[in-house]
């Protein structure tokens, strides 16, 4: 299949089912360049690519970071906290200063949706979504697919179920646009406060009763509960929202026996998953943040270096 380079990736609202297919094929390869000792590949030398995280993160800012130095890009991190953001610089000024240092990518976080979307219309570089606000997160939705894909075989007709804070979470949002172009059947739960009403309409169902969504269903998504971006109390306590919504081994037994467990991290253990299921044989916690490896060797390679998916780095 010939790929039409995509200048960014902002968002799976607005990717193909075959683009998903040749991103997750890609990883596949790239997969196994980290199951070598020498994990070097030359397909991006001379490319450079820089991230900027007005956020923290973890996972997404480190294994960026280590993707584009596994396929020989330079990378870079700009620490926006000792940065000259500290000294007032525009967002627009900062992103300016990095594009005429040569930089061929920028993999962005920001707090306020739609960030990455206003940088691509105002930069000659590509640019990666990392996260924007509560809008979308979409490398962790293609490795949550990866992952998913991997173990199941397909993501044709899955039951998936996506349990927490849905109303601030760009990975939910993230996940639904792009489990859906697989025909998976979606549902959503949490506390109504954290559902939003409209949420159907992106072609899920909504429960409020963690029994009822976790029926028959193959895989369990579990939200990280957002403390930070949550502006009222939106539930009486953390005592109560465990009661009702953690996933445990008793709420598990209403879904299949080989039902996988995805959370994307970082996990507030005790609040929305236990530690059982979190460390136990059905978490695909730790395959995740491998395969976030993969998949973002993979954007890298073919925003950057590559063209067709039978032409990945040897
Ligand atoms: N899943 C995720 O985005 O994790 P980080 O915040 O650690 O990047």
């Amino acid at each position: 299949m010939n790929f039409e380079r995509r200048k960014d990736l902002l968002g799976l609202k607005d990717l193909g089912r075959e683009e998903i297919d040749l991103i997750l094929n890609t990883a596949e390869p790239m997969k196994d360049i980290l199951k070598r000792d020498m994990k070097k590949a030359p397909a991006l030398r001379g490319k450079a690519m820089v991230t900027v995280f007005y956020e923290a993160s973890t996972r997404t800012r480190t294994s960026f970071e280590i993707a584009g130095k596994y396929l020989s890009a330079d990378t870079v991190n700009l620490a926006v906290s000792t940065s000259s953001v500290q000294k007032g610089e525009s967002l627009r000024d900062t992103i300016k200063t990095i594009e005429v240092m040569g930089f061929d990518l920028m993999v962005i976080r920001h707090s306020m949706s739609g960030t990455p979307h206003y940088l691509a219309r105002n930069t000659k570089m590509s640019i990666i979504n990392a996260g924007d606000g509560a809008n979308e997160h979409p490398t962790q939705a293609l490795l949550d697919l990866y992952t998913i894909r991997e173990k199941k075989g397909t993501l044709e007709g899955l039951k998936v179920a996506i349990v927490g804070d849905i109303l601030h979470s760009r990975v939910a949002r993230s996940n639904i646009y792009g489990l859906t172009k697989f025909g998976c059947e979606i549902r959503v739960v949490g506390p109504s406060t954290l559902i939003p009403p409209e949420v159907e309409k992106m072609g899920v169902k909504s429960y409020y009763s963690l029994d009822k969504a976790l029926d028959g269903v193959d895989v369990v998504n579990v939200l990280r509960l957002q403390k930070e971006r949550q502006e009222t109390a939106l539930f009486p306590s953390m005592e109560e929202y465990a009661n009702l919504y953690m996933i445990g081994r008793e709420g598990l037994k209403r879904a299949k026996e080989d039902v996988l467990v995805l959370h994307p991290g970082p996990m507030n253990r005790g609040v929305e998953i236990s530690s059982e299921i979190a460390d136990g044989s059905q978490s695909l916690i730790n395959e995740q943040v491998t395969n976030g490896v993969a998949i973002r060797m993979a954007l890298l390679f073919l925003m950057m270096g590559g063209a067709r998916d039978d032409e990945v780095a040897s």
